[in-house]
């Protein structure tokens, strides 16, 4: 199990006048085999800490450690370490090649182990690696468009962890499912969690759904960390007023998910 740690990170888009903070000096850590749920309104700088943790976007200042290793350096052990973290993004559409059986787009994901598959072994991998997310896989021949919304999430997953991850992060991807099915995504999750002893970092606007699968949350306003703690008490005895109105727009306190379990969606 790894952990995952921001110290100090600091990200600054545009220059000179223009120039906005994104995150502002923030401390976070994801600790081994746990999920940190990381919240905040739309422009808090959530995505941004997701982007630097996989090198898409550049920090001003700071460094991200995984089990000890800068992963944000440019040399080549930085960049070996930061193929363990894996991402899956909101919008699975954007994220499938629409013309490519979706078994190939996982089989892709193995590409960032650095180890070659035969043929054969590449296709009982593809074939596991469905059957865990819960899709048939007699149908890694079919492309994305033959899928539901909440089938291609959890195809996305699936290529995530073809890379063979010690750390994923998740930026809202539930946000652009129907309720019904978010809660499909969400179990699969934590029986990733559990099974493959992943480490976490959970993003959502929606802190009803950071708080079906967080351990810890931490909370952002701003470009900073405003409030952190494990779920349960950060939900119990919110101390940041902002935390506060962000519980208030959870529409039914205290209700759980309305959940479809049957794995249909
Ligand atoms: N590539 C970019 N160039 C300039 N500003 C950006 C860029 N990406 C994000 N921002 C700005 O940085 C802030 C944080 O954005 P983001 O990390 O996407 O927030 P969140 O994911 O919490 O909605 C926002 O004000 C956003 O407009
Ligand atoms: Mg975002």
């Amino acid at each position: 199990m790894s952990g995952l740690e921001f110290r100090g990170v600091s990200v600054r888009y545009g220059h000179g006048a223009a120039a906005m903070v994104a995150v502002d000096a923030v401390d976070l850590v994801v600790r081994p085999g746990t999920t940190h749920g990381l919240v905040g309104e739309s422009g808090s700088g959530k995505s941004t800490m997701a982007r630097i943790a996989v090198g898409l976007a550049p920090m001003s200042g700071g460094s991200i450690l995984l089990d000890g290793v800068d992963i944000a350096s440019r040399d080549r052990a930085a960049r070996r370490a930061r193929r363990q973290v894996q991402m899956v993004f909101q919008d699975p559409l954007a994220a499938l090649d629409p013309r490519m059986p979706v078994g190939a787009s996982i089989a892709e994901g193995t590409v960032a182990t650095g180890r070659e598959y035969p043929r054969a072994q590449l296709r009982t991998r593809v074939w596991e690696l469905l059957e865990r997310v819960h899709i048939d896989p007699a149908r890694a021949g079919d492309p994305p468009a033959a899928f539901s919304g909440g089938q291609r999430q959890r195809i996305t997953i699936a290529r995530a962890l073809a890379a063979e991850p010690s750390v994923l992060i998740a930026d809202e991807i539930t946000s652009a499912l129907d309720v019904s099915v978010q809660g499909v995504v969400l179990n699969l999750l934590r029986e990733l969690q559990s099974d493959l002893e992943l480490t976490m970092l959970f993003i959502s606007h929606n802190l009803a759904v950071v708080r079906y699968v967080a351990d810890e949350v931490s909370v952002m306003r701003h470009g900073r960390i405003v409030e952190h703690g494990a779920t349960a008490s950060v939900l119990a005895e919110p101390a940041d007023p902002y935390t506060r109105e962000l519980l208030r727009s959870i529409p039914v306190m205290g209700e759980p998910l309305d959940l479809a379990l049957d794995g249909s969606a």
